[in-house]
């Protein structure tokens, strides 16, 4: 499907300009520049959010809920949901940071650390877990494919300065952070969300389960 697989790939882009953002922030305030700050700012809000996250809230997650008939309102459609909103705070405390000069250099970091991992992990959850499942789903329900759109003007010059970026802050090649494939790897597992078996399994998907688990 090309949508999917658009979002695929703009994971890769968003997941290159998060690393950059912190080279960027372990740098000391004395030389970093408050410019390149507001072309990460750009980046995210308009790349990341606007033309991404949007359009997997208002055609795939919308297509999961009206085609597909999976719930919205609890589960992995949920867990994605919040972490956009929680991501977006995130990314609000980022930009209140670049305001504070030398005095927040720790706190700029910090912001910049939990934003990153946030988005990292959302990232994982979503190439691991949520699209391989929806093209099945879909199709099984009739919807072979998802409409896109291309970029507005703002978004391509946002993710033309973001791949700036990544080649002036070149991202840490070992993250400090443990990433990984799979419900168990994602913070929403066991909080918010119960997991893809629990959430989205219908009858005979546990029917087929019980029969392979007894050889049949
Ligand atoms: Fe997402
Ligand atoms: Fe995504």
């Amino acid at each position: 499907m090309t949508l999917i697989d658009e979002l695929h790939a703009e994971h890769d882009v968003i997941e290159q300009v998060a690393g950059a953002l912190l080279t960027y922030a372990a740098a000391s305030a004395t030389v970093r520049s408050r410019d390149d700050g507001a072309a990460f700012l750009r980046f995210f809000r308009w790349y990341a959010n606007r033309f991404h996250h949007a359009r997997e809230e208002d055609t795939l997650f919308a297509a999961l809920r009206d085609r597909a008939g999976l719930p919205a309102d609890r589960g992995p459609i949920a867990a994605m949901i919040a972490d956009h909103e929680r991501m977006a705070e995130l990314l609000a405390a980022f930009a209140a940071g670049l305001d504070l000069g030398a005095d927040g250099d720790a706190r700029l970091r910090e912001c910049a650390i939990a934003y990153v991992h946030a988005l990292w992990h959302h990232i994982d959850a979503e190439n691991s877990v949520l699209f391989p499942e929806c093209e099945p789903r879909l199709r099984r329900n009739g919807v072979t494919e998802l409409a896109s759109r291309p970029m507005t003007p703002d978004e391509g010059e946002a993710l033309s300065a973001g791949q700036a970026l990544v080649a002036r802050y070149p991202p840490p090649p070992n993250p400090d952070v443990m990433r990984g494939d799979g419900c168990i790897m994602c913070p929403a597992f066991g909080v918010t969300c119960r997991g893809l078996e629990l959430e989205w399994w219908n009858e005979w998907e546990w029917d087929e389960f019980e029969d392979r688990m007894n050889g049949g």
